[in-house]
């Protein structure tokens, strides 16, 4: 009895095969259903193109002396729209084989002699099945990570939207503060033409750098008042709540550092570890300057903000000491295309 190639509940393959002669046609076709699969016919060749193009075939039997048009330029219509399709040449005699270097060139996945036994070309059609269903199986896998994938990411950017909202609900005087360092600083990296992987890392860092002012007491955050040096002093352990916070959780955890040292100077005296020039991570010099500019052009509890030109001259004035001075210049670049007039342009 022959083996069907319909497993319980899988589909048949389906075969065209496409010959100008219909005895051909009907052999192929009558050995091939009573193997188990589908099997459809074609004697034209041009008309076998429309059928392929408009069918649902896994495998087709085409044979290569034809009229109006031979199996190889079948071939290539066909490879134009559909490249999944496994193909099969046959030839009759062997003198009217086409060479071996056409062969190579076209498309195809096998080439078989006619002869009056069929049973060498069954086995060429079941290793193109085999390799169908190694390939459904490799798509199956691939479709699987896809969705892993977006979910994943999904739930990154929920737990990005929670945290942001996490760090805005402490403080409505610096509601947006984080997205706008983010924005800004994004637009220096940029600039600095570092790659995409950096100014991701940036971002990131830019939208939490202050997340560590979540272990503030209210008292001191909101404190209207001048702090007084013991207040600050808890202010200042900010940084490293951040890098604690941003530690614990495997998608944050490479910026962590990077918001450890977003108050470090470049002439050292800055905190939490005093860190000279080059010693601060280059993601921190970005964001401390994108963080400068938007403390000082907001307005926060305890005072007033400054305008875009008096903070452009503070962040000028203090290139070398607190800030990076290459990158205080790329930033005053920005400043001279972006102009003074509109702050909310450097944030978009
Ligand atoms: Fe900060
Ligand atoms: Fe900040």
């Amino acid at each position: 009895m022959r083996r069907n190639k319909r497993l319980s509940g899988e589909k048949a393959y389906s075969i065209l095969t496409v010959d100008d002669s219909p005895i051909m046609t009907s052999a192929l076709s009558d050995y091939f259903q009573r193997s188990g699969y589908e099997v459809d016919t074609e004697n034209d060749p041009v008309a076998a193109i429309e059928k392929v193009r408009n069918g649902n075939y896994d495998i087709l039997l085409l044979d290569f002396m034809m009229t109006p048009i031979c199996g190889d330029k079948v071939i290539e219509e066909i490879r134009k729209f559909n490249k999944d399709i496994y193909i099969i040449l046959l030839t009759g005699h062997k003198s009217m084989a086409p060479p071996l270097k056409t062969l190579r060139e076209l498309d195809i996945q096998g080439y078989y002699e006619k002869s009056e036994r069929f049973d060498q070309l069954e086995l060429l059609v079941e290793s193109c099945v085999k390799s169908l269903k190694q390939l459904k199986t490799i798509r199956e896998y691939q479709e699987e990570l896809n969705k892993a994938y977006e979910t994943m990411n999904d739930n990154y950017m929920e737990m990005i939207h929670a945290m942001r909202l996490l760090v805005d609900a402490r403080d409505v005087y610096t509601r947006g503060h984080s997205d706008r360092v983010a924005a800004l600083a994004v637009k220096i990296a940029r600039r600095m033409g570092m790659s995409e992987e950096d100014v991701r890392q940036i971002r990131l860092a830019g939208l939490f750098h202050d997340i560590g002012k979540v272990g503030v007491p209210d008292g001191v955050l909101l404190k209207a008042g001048k702090l007084t040096d013991e207040e600050f002093d808890v202010i200042k352990q900010h940084p490293e709540k951040g890098e604690k916070i941003l530690e614990a959780l495997s998608f944050f955890k490479s910026v962590a550092p990077v918001v450890r040292s977003h108050h470090e100077r470049i002439d050292g005296k800055g905190y939490p570890d005093g860190l000279k020039g080059e010693e601060i991570p280059l993601e921190s010099r970005v964001i401390t300057i994108a963080d400068a500019f938007d403390a000082m052009t907001s307005d926060r509890h305890y005072r007033k903000s400054k305008s875009v030109k008096e903070a452009v001259s503070e962040i000028e004035k203090n290139r070398g000491t607190q800030f990076d001075q290459k990158i205080a210049d790329i930033f005053l670049k920005i400043v001279q295309e972006t102009g003074t007039e509109d702050l909310d342009k450097y944030f978009k």
